[in-house]
């Protein structure tokens, strides 16, 4: 039994359907502030299923889920607040939830023994890049309190390690998109603050602002790196294999190694919804970085993982999926 905590959200629900659909049995743990219940249910359709409502920040919480789920074997840890933006505003609201939350679940998982963990961390634990593309050796310089956050988790999990013997796999993601290839589950964030939902929900009264147009890039917006949500729903698959397997606590970056612009990205969107879509030209967004990019050769080496789907197929499915939710 795989024990996973914000599987109602985004990634830990892609993640949910990828191991129901290798039949593992898996609980679900989620306090539904951000993620949602009809995730669930549609989850429930796939496989064996439980859900167990909590909050991470009550160490009672989560010390009853593995009280009354003795067979659960490992975790996958998704549970987070995950805006930067936020994060700088509020630093008290990350740090008590994601990194006191982390230190509860990790205190329940050696009480009872489980000592297996894949951490969802972030391309923001490296802060401003000093290389490109960034390997897991590029120093890690958080510049603000969310990537800070999930580096003092990484950071804990080596000391657990070392003293108590807790393995786990941090995945450093870059900019995740697209949705289930069947359009059964999405991103679905309120309010949303990605690039690629925003571009596909822009209507003539709701324009797609496009944050900066003067950075020193081949087009003057800023760069990311699109790993598509089923590609790194796999990858955790194989991070769990890795441990199951004796792998020792390790880390990953998860990206494709190609690099592409917010107008490639706004032009992609254009050509599969078939039409143009109203555009503001805005100033820059307060920490964004001109160029993100992950040197994957790690997480292929050694996790053996191979991501396949490019950027024109995750928008295909995220604008399928818009469809879904516009529909309900
Ligand atoms: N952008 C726009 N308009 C929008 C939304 C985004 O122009 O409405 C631009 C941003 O300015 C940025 C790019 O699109 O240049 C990508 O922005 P996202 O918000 O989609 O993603 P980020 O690169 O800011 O953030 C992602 C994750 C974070 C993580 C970060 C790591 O969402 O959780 O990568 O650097 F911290």
């Amino acid at each position: 039994m795989i024990l996973v905590t914000g599987g109602a959200g985004y990634v830990g629900s892609h993640f949910v359907m990828a191991l129901l659909e290798k039949g593992e049995d898996v609980i679900v743990f989620d306090s539904l502030e951000l993620g949602h219940m009809e995730t669930i249910e549609t989850l429930k359709q796939y496989g064996n299923l439980k859900f167990i409502k909590g909050n991470l920040k009550h160490l009672d919480d989560i010390r009853g889920v593995f009280m009354s789920n003795k067979d659960i074997t490992a975790v996958a840890h998704f549970a987070a607040y995950s805006q930067v933006a936020e994060s700088v505003k509020n630093p008290q609201k990350y740090y008590y939830n994601n990194v006191y939350g982390t230190l509860n679940l990790l205190n329940a998982m050696l009480e009872f023994n489980v000592k297996k963990i894949v951490f969802s961390s972030t391309a923001a634990t490296y802060g401003e890049p000093v290389y490109t593309p960034i390997d897991e050796k590029h120093p890690q310089n958080p510049i603000n309190p969310y990537g800070m956050s999930k580096l003092m988790i990484e950071k804990i999990m080596d000391d657990y390690d070392k003293a108590y013997g807790l393995k786990s796999v941090r995945l450093r993601y870059f900019n995740v998109a697209g949705a289930d290839s069947s359009s059964r589950i999405g991103e679905w964030h309120e309010p949303e603050t990605h690039l690629i939902p925003n571009v596909l929900k822009a209507t003539s009264e709701k324009t797609f602002k496009m944050f900066g147009t003067d950075y020193d890039t081949q087009d003057g917006t800023c760069v990311r790196d699109y790993i598509n949500i089923e590609d790194l729903a796999q990858a955790h698959l194989n991070a769990l294999e890795y441990l199951n397997n004796g792998g020792k606590t390790n880390y990953f970056n998860l990206g494709t190694k190609d690099g592409n612009s917010v107008k490639e990205v706004f032009s992609a969107c254009e050509n599969i919804k078939g039409c143009s879509i109203p555009l503001e030209i805005c100033p820059r967004r307060d920490g964004d970085p001109a160029t993100l990019v992950a040197d994957n050769s790690k997480a292929k080496d050694v996790l053996n993982w191979i991501p396949k789907n490019d950027l024109t197929y995750s928008i295909k499915t995220a604008y399928e999926w818009e469809k879904v939710l516009s529909s309900n």
